[in-house]
């Protein structure tokens, strides 16, 4: 009989292609979703569908219950933009730390042993150097990056009592998979994001590929990087699902809780991602520099070297042009629905 796992999230963006994953890689799955920026059509077929908070325990239990044994849960939903965590922080701290440690409750009462939680290069904050280690300090500067560390605590602490207090049974086992820059779509423009208003580089530059836009905003042209624009590590959301599936089977067979940089281990510009988006996309948008935006640090890079040993994860979209290829047929998918539609 196939492993029950239980995903919240998992009608958005990273939460769908690792569904459809989960479920070729023969999974059972129940996907737990409020479709407050995901879609139902997004889930896979083969999963079933509760439309509810992650953070409402009581339902949840229930769906535990109903559904035992549940081999581990998968938790992605959340708010994500970081600026609106600085304007309305209760907002991103009652739906993220708050909601998630009511939905760990949950899985103590019930039973479940493992945890995988989509956690966010954001944790780091300013880092003092670049690659960064899983070791490095861990000082976030906003509301959604500090909100992503208490959940790591709270695991961390959750585990820790499971081990001194009985281990064997009652063993609680998280892994924490701290995001760099996700983007791109599958291949086959089945899924990619979806997200109204969104304000992630790839996505916005591929809007104005695809008319959306009329122009795409630098933030920022005097950072101390080679062209004077922000750095990131941008990895392919297919690769990242893939980590999630190897990080399951990893909890799964015994693994004990770990945290896991997800990135590529090199970093792009601004305006190498622009460029990129206008080449592959063959539309010359206009491209407007100004100021920089709060809170960006001017270089995030991943060091990749322990989720590579740990999980023996081996990307295989690891090409700024494949992403932004991907993530632009999606996009021109995307348009062709919406004027469809009206
Ligand atoms: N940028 C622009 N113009 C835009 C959008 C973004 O110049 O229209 C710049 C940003 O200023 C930044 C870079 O592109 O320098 C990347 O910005 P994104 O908004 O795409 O992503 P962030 O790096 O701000 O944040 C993302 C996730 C976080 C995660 C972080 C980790 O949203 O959750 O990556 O690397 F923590």
């Amino acid at each position: 009989m196939s492993a029950t796992v239980l995903v919240t999230g998992g009608a958005g963006y990273i939460g769908s292609h690792t569904t459809r994953q989960l479920v070729q890689a023969g999974f059972d799955l129940i996907v737990v979703d409020n479709l407050y920026s995901g879609h139902s059509w997004a889930v896979d077929p083969a999963a079933r569908l509760f439309e509810l908070d992650a953070g409402d325990a009581a339902t949840i239990g229930k769906i535990l219950r109903a559904h035992a044994p549940i081999a581990a849960v998968i938790h992605f939903a959340g708010y994500i933009v970081v600026p609106e965590s600085v304007s309305d922080p209760i907002k991103y701290y009652r739906n993220n730390p708050i909601a998630s440690t009511n939905l760990i409750q949950a899985c103590r009462e019930n039973g479940v042993q493992h945890f995988l939680f989509s956690s966010s290069a954001a944790v780091y904050g300013q880092p003092e150097h670049v690659p960064i280690t899983e070791q490095a300090t861990t000082a976030p500067i906003n509301p959604y990056g500090r909100g992503k560390l208490i959940t790591e605590w709270t695991l961390a602490d959750v585990a820790h009592t499971t081990q001194i207090n009985k281990g064997g049974d009652d063993r609680f086992e998280y892994m924490a998979l701290r995001y760099f820059n996700v983007a791109g779509a599958s291949p086959d423009a089945a899924l990619g994001q979806a997200t109204p208003e969104a304000t992630h580089l790839v996505k916005v530059a591929c809007e104005a590929a695809c008319g959306k836009r009329n122009a795409v905003q630098i933030f920022g042209v005097d950072y101390p990087t080679p062209d004077g624009t922000c750095v990131r590590d941008y990895i392919h959301v297919e690769d990242l699902a893939a980590a999630h599936v190897l990080g399951l089977k990893y909890l799964l067979d015994g693994g004990t809780s770990t945290v896991l940089n997800c990135g590529y281990g090199h970093g792009f510009s601004v305006r190498e991602v622009i460029d990129t988006v206008q080449r592959v996309s063959d539309v010359p948008f206009p491209v407007v520099e100004t100021g920089r935006r709060s809170g960006d640090p001017a270089q995030l890079v991943a060091d990749n070297a322990r989720i590579k040993q740990q999980l023996g994860w081996s990307p295989q979209y690891d090409d700024l042009e494949l992403i932004c290829r991907t993530a632009f047929m999606w996009e021109q998918k995307l348009a062709a629905r919406i004027s469809r539609t009206g």
